[in-house]
């Protein structure tokens, strides 16, 4: 019997785990930079957390299931909710505004496909406590920044505002309990089926369809004054400090409407076209959740990319990671050499060198090629030199090797 990881899931191995966690090490730096510090919350949460205002969408994929102590349990289908548990439990006092990073996986149970995990990664960052266009503009700033800092060349940014539509949904006379369903149908631009359950709620011809033509709001910056109200004159400032950061590469589109329900104004996507249908990398926008979790009212703003999507992207886009290797492969040329070749490799080792040595008894010409397959810069061959306190030391890109005096050699590989 063969066992496989569960559908949906995948195993990482070495290769591609270094990639991933350089490409993480990247987004962990841009978010350094921009002043956001590391939070880290449990996988698995109290189920209530995330029925309380994720939206339909996210509810029918949670993964739920009583423990043996017959709690109500889901494993983390996103991060946000767990972030704000975590800020009214512990840091509601702290000054204001609190930035945090996040990264780690998540689960939804989903079909899976090219993209599409029931296991995923998200990298994600809130900003809480602040409600100002600036706030906004911080988080697509960074959001922009990451993607730009991973290489990729191909993607597209929008942004809307859920206060929008939430408000013209409610004016045609939409109640609260039935925002949800209709705003999903929007997200996807399925008029036809958004239109029978208005036409059942009882609203009119031509405010259903005036209502898709807002969802239809969409192009440069010029269109924001076709936005109603003051949210036009919000996402103005928005992108006029998102201009002055030199973030400019923005589309504005009302149709942004997002797959989770707790958005309140604010919102955008970063999608990558190479990616087909899956394409959506990043989304996210402003929100207030605390009051639902015992805390008060907070606004925050944040965004998720799904680590996962970009990857792929860049890869298709065709940026290639190159894997590190070690620094050292040490070699004994003989039996007779062999203990003091480890004696060699711990002192390297000790000197922060990454080094590697034969295990297995191979023979010389063996064990150069586990020199290449360990990627390793230099090879050190500990042969009758040795007798003169000596080793040789092969650069393998170069193919060029020299002697070396053993007390030499860590300096020798440190330049
Ligand atoms: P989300 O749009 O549901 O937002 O997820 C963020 C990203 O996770 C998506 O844009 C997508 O790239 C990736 N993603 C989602 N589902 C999958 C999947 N099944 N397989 C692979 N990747 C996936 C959130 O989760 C919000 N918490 C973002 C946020 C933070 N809003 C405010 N703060």
């Amino acid at each position: 019997m063969s066992i496989q990881c569960p559908r949906g899931t995948r195993d990482f191995l070495p290769d591609e785990l270094e990639k991933r966690r350089a490409y993480e090490g990247t987004l962990r730096e841009v978010a350094r930079r921009f002043g956001f510090r590391e939070i880290e919350t449990p996988i698995f949460e109290e189920a209530e957390l995330f029925i309380l205002r994720s939206g339909p969408g996210v509810l029918k994929e949670l993964y739920a299931f009583k423990d043996k102590g017959d709690r109500d349990i889901a494993l983390r289908p996103e991060m946000t909710a767990a972030v704000v548990r975590a800020f009214v439990n512990g840091m509601s006092n702290d000054p204001k505004p609190i930035k945090v990073f996040y990264f780690g996986q998540c689960f939804r149970y989903e079909r899976p496909q090219a993209g599409r995990y029931r296991e995923f990664f998200q990298f994600g960052a809130e900003i809480m406590g602040s409600a100002t266009p600036e706030t906004d503009a911080e988080a697509i700033a960074m959001a922009s920044s990451m993607i730009k800092a991973l290489g990729l060349k191909n993607y597209k940014i929008r942004i809307g505002h859920i206060g929008v539509l939430r408000q013209r949904i409610a004016d045609i006379g939409v109640p609260k309990e039935r925002t949800a369903e209709v705003l999903q149908k929007l997200d996807k631009k399925l008029y036809d089926e958004a239109r029978p359950i208005l036409k059942e709620i009882g609203v009119k011809d031509e405010d259903a369809e005036a209502l898709f033509e807002l969802t239809e709001t969409v192009g440069g910056v010029e269109v924001l004054s076709k936005v109603p109200g003051e949210a036009g004159t919000y996402l103005q400032e928005v992108v006029d400090y998102l201009d002055r950061m030199g973030v400019r590469d923005l589309e504005i589109d009302l149709g942004v409407v997002r797959g989770l329900d707790y958005y309140t104004g604010m919102v955008f996507e970063a999608e990558a076209p190479v990616l087909g249908a899956e394409k959506q990398i990043c989304g996210g926008g402003s929100y207030t959740l605390s009051e639902l979790f015992g805390g008060d009212k907070v606004f925050s703003t944040g965004f998720a990319i799904g680590f996962d999507r970009i990857l792929l992207a860049m890869e298709k886009e065709g940026i290639v990671y190159e894997r590190k290797g070690i620094d050292a492969y040490v070699i004994a040329v003989s039996d007779e050499t062999r203990k003091d070749a480890f004696g060699i490799v711990a002192k390297l080792r000790e000197a922060g060198i990454a080094a590697d040595i034969d295990i297995m008894g191979r023979k010389i010409g063996k064990a150069m090629k586990s020199a290449n397959t360990t990627c390793s810069r230099y090879a050190v061959i500990v042969g009758e030199e040795l007798s003169r306190g000596c080793v040789t030391l092969k650069d393998m890109q170069s193919g060029e090797q020299c002697e070396v005096p053993v007390d030499e050699i860590v300096a020798k590989i440190r330049n």
